[in-house]
């Protein structure tokens, strides 16, 4: 049978690979080839290998960039290779700029938690009581939190400089830029019917000292998206919002699994697979207005002709 699956990638040649959940990462002294694979993750492991997910993730957040370039500058060099990105290298700024437009979330972290066990004040701004889970916030709020490998930790942008974690100034810059992003990709969103609910940004400095948006942009692995045009009365019934669902996959494997301790995990069955690669493939479809056209296979052949200029010697 052809590959139809990119589970992971062995370029000789290319730079050092840094292999992240999701992403192979190649880098060379100026430019990184950053390889968006199939890989699925949750629990802090790879669950399963989604077809054509790495290819919806890479392409949506290429044309995000292109659609907020005026905003801030992104990464991005080149696309050879729809799963491919060609980037600028830069230096990771420490945090996540997580804004929400919407107070939701079960987490430990979600906006909906702190408010729930009665938190108003939260640094940069204040909410007024008689919140409903899943409700419009007047403006958009910025929560980012510290990058760690253990656990993600929300803190104000006074906290963040009072740590030493970020300047004053670039916090400053940095929740102005993400709130602007936020309200560009919340109006395009509408426009396709979508709400733009939450949504991450990771910024990089790069070799000139300017602020990049990096990584990946506006995807449903970086924002949650809900249906708008069912929000309105859903929410006056108090009932959930219709949202893009990938929870069905992790509620499998926790009925079927140990997920945070089994050294090997049981495959997901063949239809949850192709279920979540439909609603991947239909998500970015109704952002973007384009049809999905899957690449050739096999995927990694076709990467390595691609990106064969891309070559460090
Ligand atoms: N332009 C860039 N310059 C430097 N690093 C980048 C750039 N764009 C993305 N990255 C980094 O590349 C990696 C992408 O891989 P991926 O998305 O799979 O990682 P992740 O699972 O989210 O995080 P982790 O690094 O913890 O594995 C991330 O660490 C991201 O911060
Ligand atoms: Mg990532």
């Amino acid at each position: 049978m052809e590959q139809n699956v990119l589970t992971d990638t062995n370029l000789v040649g290319y730079g050092e690979k840094y292999v992240g959940k999701v992403r192979d990462v190649y880098r060379q002294p100026e430019r990184l080839i950053l390889i968006t694979t199939d890989r699925h993750s949750s629990f802090d492991r790879i669950i399963a290998h989604i077809p054509w997910k790495g290819q919806v993730l890479n392409q949506l957040s290429v044309w995000w960039f292109d659609q907020t370039k005026d905003i801030v500058p992104n990464h991005v060099i080149a696309i050879p290779d729809p799963n491919v990105t060609i980037a600028r290298v830069c230096t990771p700024l420490p945090i996540e700029a997580v804004v929400r437009g919407y107070i939701t979330g079960v987490t430990d972290t979600s906006l909906w938690t702190h408010y729930a066990k009665g938190k108003r004040d939260f640094g940069n701004f204040t909410l007024p009581d008689g919140l409903q889970k899943n409700q419009k916030l007047e403006r958009s709020v910025f929560t980012p939190s510290t990058k760690s490998d253990t656990h993600d930790q929300t803190l104000s942008p006074d906290e963040m400089v009072a740590s030493n974690i970020i300047s004053r100034g670039l916090i400053d810059t940095i929740e102005a830029v993400a709130t602007a992003l936020y309200e560009r990709g919340a109006a395009v969103a509408a426009e396709r019917g979508l709400i733009l609910v939450d949504t991450k940004y990771e910024f990089g400095i790069d070799a000139g000292g300017e602020l990049m948006l990096i990584d990946e942009l506006h995807t449903p692995d970086s924002s949650r998206f809900w249906e708008a045009s069912s929000y309105e009365e859903r929410f006056a019934q108090g009932m959930e919002p219709e949202y893009f669902d990938k929870e069905f996959l992790r509620l499998w494997f926790k009925e079927h699994s140990d997920p945070y301790r089994d050294e090997t995990l049981p495959q997901a069955p063949a239809d949850m697979v192709e279920e979540l690669s439909r609603r991947y493939l239909s998500i970015a479809e109704r952002i973007t207005g384009e049809p999905f056209e899957p690449g050739a296979t096999p995927i990694l052949k076709r990467i390595a002709d691609n990106i064969s200029s891309y070559a460090v010697h």
